[in-house]
Protein backbone atom coordinates (compact mmCIF):
# COMPACT_ATOMS: atom_id res chain seq x y z
CA UNK A 1 0.00 0.00 0.00
CA UNK A 2 2.92 2.39 -1.16
CA UNK A 3 0.66 4.64 -3.14
CA UNK A 4 -0.84 5.90 0.59
CA UNK A 5 1.99 6.67 2.44
CA UNK A 6 3.76 8.23 -0.32
CA UNK A 7 0.72 10.57 -1.16
CA UNK A 8 -0.94 11.56 2.06
CA UNK A 9 -0.91 10.79 5.51
CA UNK A 10 -3.68 9.31 7.27
CA UNK A 11 -4.70 9.91 10.79
CA UNK A 12 -6.11 6.53 12.19
CA UNK A 13 -8.52 8.12 15.10
CA UNK A 14 -10.46 4.75 15.22
CA UNK A 15 -9.78 3.46 18.47
CA UNK A 16 -10.70 6.84 20.52
CA UNK A 17 -14.21 6.78 19.03
CA UNK A 18 -14.82 3.59 19.47
CA UNK A 19 -14.71 3.82 23.10
CA UNK A 20 -17.04 7.30 22.69
CA UNK A 21 -19.38 5.55 20.84
CA UNK A 22 -19.36 2.77 24.03
CA UNK A 23 -20.46 5.96 26.73
CA UNK A 24 -23.09 7.33 23.97
CA UNK A 25 -24.91 4.04 23.53
CA UNK A 26 -29.14 4.63 22.71
CA UNK A 27 -28.08 8.71 22.83
CA UNK A 28 -31.20 10.45 21.21
CA UNK A 29 -29.76 14.02 22.10
CA UNK A 30 -26.64 13.48 19.76
CA UNK A 31 -28.27 15.65 17.41
CA UNK A 32 -29.39 18.43 20.29
CA UNK A 33 -27.85 21.79 19.72
CA UNK A 34 -27.14 21.96 15.84
CA UNK A 35 -25.99 25.30 13.96
CA UNK A 36 -29.40 26.02 12.42
CA UNK A 37 -29.13 24.58 8.83
CA UNK A 38 -27.76 21.35 9.41
CA UNK A 39 -28.72 18.21 8.26
CA UNK A 40 -29.53 15.61 10.48
CA UNK A 41 -28.61 12.11 8.34
CA UNK A 42 -28.08 8.10 9.44
CA UNK A 43 -26.20 5.83 7.81
CA UNK A 44 -27.45 1.83 7.92
CA UNK A 45 -25.14 -0.62 6.76
CA UNK A 46 -24.52 -3.75 5.41
CA UNK A 47 -28.31 -5.40 6.48
CA UNK A 48 -27.70 -8.46 4.35
CA UNK A 49 -31.14 -9.12 4.33
CA UNK A 50 -32.39 -12.59 2.81
CA UNK A 51 -35.80 -13.27 0.95
CA UNK A 52 -36.48 -15.54 3.53
CA UNK A 53 -37.39 -13.40 6.85
CA UNK A 54 -36.05 -16.36 8.97
CA UNK A 55 -32.36 -15.63 7.18
CA UNK A 56 -29.68 -15.36 9.54
CA UNK A 57 -26.31 -14.60 9.19
CA UNK A 58 -23.96 -16.73 12.04
CA UNK A 59 -26.82 -17.07 13.93
CA UNK A 60 -28.25 -13.34 13.93
CA UNK A 61 -31.66 -12.82 12.21
CA UNK A 62 -30.44 -10.27 9.93
CA UNK A 63 -34.13 -8.70 9.29
CA UNK A 64 -34.78 -8.51 13.19
CA UNK A 65 -32.03 -6.76 13.49
CA UNK A 66 -32.77 -4.68 10.92
CA UNK A 67 -35.77 -3.40 12.73
CA UNK A 68 -34.14 -3.32 15.65
CA UNK A 69 -31.53 -0.57 13.97
CA UNK A 70 -34.34 1.09 12.39
CA UNK A 71 -35.86 1.68 15.57
CA UNK A 72 -33.24 3.08 17.19
CA UNK A 73 -33.41 5.69 13.92
CA UNK A 74 -36.54 6.84 14.86
CA UNK A 75 -35.66 7.84 17.72
CA UNK A 76 -32.94 10.43 16.19
CA UNK A 77 -35.80 11.76 14.13
CA UNK A 78 -36.75 13.94 12.65
CA UNK A 79 -34.22 12.87 9.71
CA UNK A 80 -33.06 14.75 6.71
CA UNK A 81 -31.99 11.51 5.06
CA UNK A 82 -30.74 8.10 5.40
CA UNK A 83 -27.76 6.69 3.42
CA UNK A 84 -27.75 2.82 2.88
CA UNK A 85 -24.26 2.01 1.76
CA UNK A 86 -24.54 -1.38 0.29
CA UNK A 87 -25.10 -5.40 1.00
CA UNK A 88 -28.75 -4.69 1.42
CA UNK A 89 -29.63 -7.84 0.37
CA UNK A 90 -26.70 -10.91 1.17
CA UNK A 91 -29.15 -13.65 -1.83
CA UNK A 92 -29.30 -10.47 -4.66
CA UNK A 93 -32.79 -11.69 -4.04
CA UNK A 94 -35.96 -9.33 -4.86
CA UNK A 95 -37.69 -10.45 -1.92
CA UNK A 96 -35.11 -9.29 0.21
CA UNK A 97 -34.82 -5.85 -1.17
CA UNK A 98 -38.76 -5.67 -1.39
CA UNK A 99 -38.51 -6.22 2.84
CA UNK A 100 -36.21 -3.53 2.29
CA UNK A 101 -37.56 -0.83 0.75
CA UNK A 102 -41.07 -1.47 2.53
CA UNK A 103 -38.91 -0.49 5.74
CA UNK A 104 -37.45 2.27 4.46
CA UNK A 105 -40.44 3.60 2.87
CA UNK A 106 -42.50 3.62 5.82
CA UNK A 107 -39.88 6.25 7.24
CA UNK A 108 -41.01 8.67 5.44
CA UNK A 109 -37.26 10.45 4.99
CA UNK A 110 -35.23 10.89 2.01
CA UNK A 111 -33.34 8.01 1.17
CA UNK A 112 -29.96 7.04 -0.83
CA UNK A 113 -28.84 3.38 -1.32
CA UNK A 114 -26.10 2.36 -3.26
CA UNK A 115 -25.03 -1.81 -4.14
CA UNK A 116 -22.45 -3.70 -2.34
CA UNK A 117 -20.82 -6.78 -3.17
CA UNK A 118 -23.60 -8.60 -2.18
CA UNK A 119 -25.89 -7.07 -3.97
CA UNK A 120 -27.36 -7.51 -7.55
CA UNK A 121 -27.15 -3.15 -8.69
CA UNK A 122 -30.19 -4.13 -11.93
CA UNK A 123 -32.65 -6.08 -9.67
CA UNK A 124 -32.11 -3.44 -6.57
CA UNK A 125 -33.06 -0.95 -8.53
CA UNK A 126 -35.47 -2.49 -10.11
CA UNK A 127 -37.30 -3.25 -6.76
CA UNK A 128 -36.19 -0.29 -4.40
CA UNK A 129 -35.71 3.08 -6.44
CA UNK A 130 -39.02 4.54 -5.95
CA UNK A 131 -40.86 7.47 -4.23
CA UNK A 132 -38.68 8.67 -1.31
CA UNK A 133 -36.53 5.35 -1.60
CA UNK A 134 -33.99 6.17 -4.36
CA UNK A 135 -30.74 5.22 -6.49
CA UNK A 136 -29.13 7.79 -7.92
CA UNK A 137 -25.60 9.43 -8.51
CA UNK A 138 -26.06 12.24 -6.30
CA UNK A 139 -28.48 14.77 -4.45
CA UNK A 140 -28.01 18.27 -3.21
CA UNK A 141 -29.83 18.84 0.28
CA UNK A 142 -29.22 22.56 1.74
CA UNK A 143 -25.26 23.50 1.36
CA UNK A 144 -24.33 19.71 0.75
CA UNK A 145 -23.84 17.20 -2.06
CA UNK A 146 -23.87 14.44 -1.75
CA UNK A 147 -22.17 11.74 -4.31
CA UNK A 148 -22.88 8.48 -4.57
CA UNK A 149 -20.35 5.67 -6.40
CA UNK A 150 -21.60 1.96 -7.32
CA UNK A 151 -17.67 0.24 -6.33
CA UNK A 152 -19.11 -2.56 -7.20
CA UNK A 153 -17.72 -5.98 -9.60
CA UNK A 154 -19.87 -8.64 -11.27
CA UNK A 155 -18.84 -12.00 -9.04
CA UNK A 156 -16.11 -10.55 -6.94
CA UNK A 157 -16.11 -9.17 -3.42
CA UNK A 158 -13.31 -6.48 -3.97
CA UNK A 159 -14.38 -2.83 -4.95
CA UNK A 160 -13.25 -1.08 -8.13
CA UNK A 161 -14.25 2.22 -9.80
CA UNK A 162 -14.94 2.16 -13.61
CA UNK A 163 -14.49 5.11 -16.19
CA UNK A 164 -17.78 5.90 -15.65
CA UNK A 165 -18.12 5.88 -12.30
CA UNK A 166 -14.96 8.37 -11.59
CA UNK A 167 -16.76 10.58 -14.53
CA UNK A 168 -19.36 10.75 -12.57
CA UNK A 169 -17.55 11.51 -9.15
CA UNK A 170 -15.80 14.32 -11.22
CA UNK A 171 -18.69 16.12 -13.01
CA UNK A 172 -20.90 15.68 -9.85
CA UNK A 173 -17.58 17.42 -8.32
CA UNK A 174 -17.50 20.19 -10.83
CA UNK A 175 -20.95 20.69 -11.12
CA UNK A 176 -21.58 21.67 -7.27
CA UNK A 177 -18.29 23.13 -6.29
CA UNK A 178 -19.97 26.18 -3.96
CA UNK A 179 -21.08 22.79 -2.04
CA UNK A 180 -19.75 20.79 1.10
CA UNK A 181 -19.33 17.39 -0.35
CA UNK A 182 -19.80 13.83 1.34
CA UNK A 183 -18.84 11.40 -1.09
CA UNK A 184 -20.45 7.89 -0.09
CA UNK A 185 -19.24 4.29 -1.16
CA UNK A 186 -19.35 0.97 -0.57
CA UNK A 187 -15.95 -0.34 -0.75
CA UNK A 188 -13.05 0.90 1.49
CA UNK A 189 -10.40 3.45 -0.19
CA UNK A 190 -8.17 3.30 2.01
CA UNK A 191 -6.62 -0.16 4.48
CA UNK A 192 -9.01 -0.26 7.33
CA UNK A 193 -5.88 -2.85 8.83
CA UNK A 194 -7.25 -6.02 8.73
CA UNK A 195 -5.25 -8.34 6.22
CA UNK A 196 -7.81 -9.93 5.12
CA UNK A 197 -10.58 -7.20 4.76
CA UNK A 198 -8.21 -5.14 2.99
CA UNK A 199 -7.95 -7.51 0.09
CA UNK A 200 -11.60 -6.50 -0.76
CA UNK A 201 -10.72 -2.84 -0.44
CA UNK A 202 -11.02 -0.52 -3.69
CA UNK A 203 -7.97 -1.90 -5.99
CA UNK A 204 -7.95 1.78 -7.49
CA UNK A 205 -7.63 4.25 -4.80
CA UNK A 206 -5.59 6.25 -6.97
CA UNK A 207 -7.27 7.57 -9.45
CA UNK A 208 -10.16 8.08 -6.65
CA UNK A 209 -7.97 10.15 -4.61
CA UNK A 210 -6.98 12.39 -7.95
CA UNK A 211 -10.08 13.51 -8.25
CA UNK A 212 -10.86 14.19 -4.46
CA UNK A 213 -7.61 15.97 -4.42
CA UNK A 214 -8.63 18.81 -6.90
CA UNK A 215 -11.71 19.31 -5.14
CA UNK A 216 -11.39 20.93 -1.63
CA UNK A 217 -15.21 21.07 -1.15
CA UNK A 218 -14.95 17.08 -0.40
CA UNK A 219 -15.92 17.40 3.49
CA UNK A 220 -15.79 13.81 3.94
CA UNK A 221 -16.08 9.63 2.48
CA UNK A 222 -18.11 7.69 4.01
CA UNK A 223 -18.28 3.56 3.04
CA UNK A 224 -19.60 0.30 4.33
CA UNK A 225 -18.19 -3.23 3.71
CA UNK A 226 -16.03 -3.48 6.84
CA UNK A 227 -18.62 -4.08 9.32
CA UNK A 228 -16.70 -2.07 11.66
CA UNK A 229 -16.41 1.18 13.33
CA UNK A 230 -13.55 3.89 11.44
CA UNK A 231 -12.84 6.96 11.65
CA UNK A 232 -9.42 8.43 10.21
CA UNK A 233 -7.97 12.10 8.37
CA UNK A 234 -6.69 12.54 5.11
CA UNK A 235 -5.83 15.63 4.06
CA UNK A 236 -8.80 17.36 6.21
CA UNK A 237 -11.16 15.22 4.79
CA UNK A 238 -12.67 12.77 7.12
CA UNK A 239 -12.99 8.97 6.63
CA UNK A 240 -15.43 7.55 7.94
CA UNK A 241 -17.12 3.79 8.37
CA UNK A 242 -19.32 2.24 10.09
CA UNK A 243 -20.81 -0.88 11.62
CA UNK A 244 -23.37 -3.27 9.83
CA UNK A 245 -27.18 -3.26 11.23
CA UNK A 246 -25.98 -7.56 11.68
CA UNK A 247 -23.03 -8.85 12.39
CA UNK A 248 -19.48 -7.30 13.26
CA UNK A 249 -16.49 -7.78 12.03
CA UNK A 250 -13.47 -7.50 14.75
CA UNK A 251 -10.76 -4.79 13.51
CA UNK A 252 -6.96 -5.54 13.69
CA UNK A 253 -7.63 -8.96 12.01
CA UNK A 254 -4.92 -10.80 9.53
CA UNK A 255 -8.29 -13.17 8.80
CA UNK A 256 -11.74 -13.23 8.73
CA UNK A 257 -12.73 -12.83 12.72
CA UNK A 258 -16.36 -11.73 14.14
CA UNK A 259 -16.52 -9.37 17.16
CA UNK A 260 -19.79 -9.62 19.94
CA UNK A 261 -20.27 -6.12 19.91
CA UNK A 262 -23.88 -5.31 19.25
CA UNK A 263 -24.96 -4.28 15.56
CA UNK A 264 -24.89 -0.56 15.54
CA UNK A 265 -26.33 3.06 12.94
CA UNK A 266 -24.17 6.04 12.45
CA UNK A 267 -25.51 9.23 12.79
CA UNK A 268 -23.85 11.98 10.84
CA UNK A 269 -24.47 16.02 11.66
CA UNK A 270 -23.63 18.08 8.19
CA UNK A 271 -22.61 20.94 9.34
CA UNK A 272 -23.42 24.86 7.13
CA UNK A 273 -19.49 25.49 7.20
CA UNK A 274 -18.50 22.49 6.17
CA UNK A 275 -18.21 20.68 9.58
CA UNK A 276 -18.90 17.04 10.06
CA UNK A 277 -20.18 15.69 13.63
CA UNK A 278 -20.63 11.83 13.83
CA UNK A 279 -20.96 8.76 16.00
CA UNK A 280 -22.18 5.57 16.43
CA UNK A 281 -24.87 3.99 18.13
CA UNK A 282 -25.16 0.46 18.90
CA UNK A 283 -28.01 -1.78 20.22
CA UNK A 284 -27.85 -2.43 23.80
CA UNK A 285 -26.91 -6.09 23.54
CA UNK A 286 -26.39 -8.19 20.63
CA UNK A 287 -30.14 -10.00 19.86
CA UNK A 288 -28.69 -13.36 19.10
CA UNK A 289 -25.55 -15.32 20.25
CA UNK A 290 -23.46 -15.01 16.94
CA UNK A 291 -20.92 -18.37 16.59
CA UNK A 292 -17.28 -16.06 17.43
CA UNK A 293 -15.45 -19.32 15.95
CA UNK A 294 -17.09 -19.14 12.42
CA UNK A 295 -14.14 -18.57 9.78
CA UNK A 296 -16.45 -17.18 7.43
CA UNK A 297 -20.44 -16.29 6.69
FE1 LIG B 1 -21.37 -6.57 4.21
Amino acid sequence: MNYYSKQAPIILITEMSRFRAHKHDMDSRVFANLPPGSLRVVQVTDPHLHANPSGCLLGLNTLESFDRILDTARTLAPLDMILVTGDLVHDGSPVGYAHLRKRLAALQTPTYCIAGNHDQPAVMRSVVHRGKVQVVTSAQHRGWSLVFLNSTLPDNDGGHLSDQELENLANSLQAHRDKHTLVCLHHHPVPVGSAWMDTMALDNPERFFDIIDQHPQVRGILWGHIHQEFEAERKGVRLIASPSTCIQFAPGQDEFGVDPLPPGLRWLALLPDGRIRTGVQRLAVCPAEIDLRSAGY
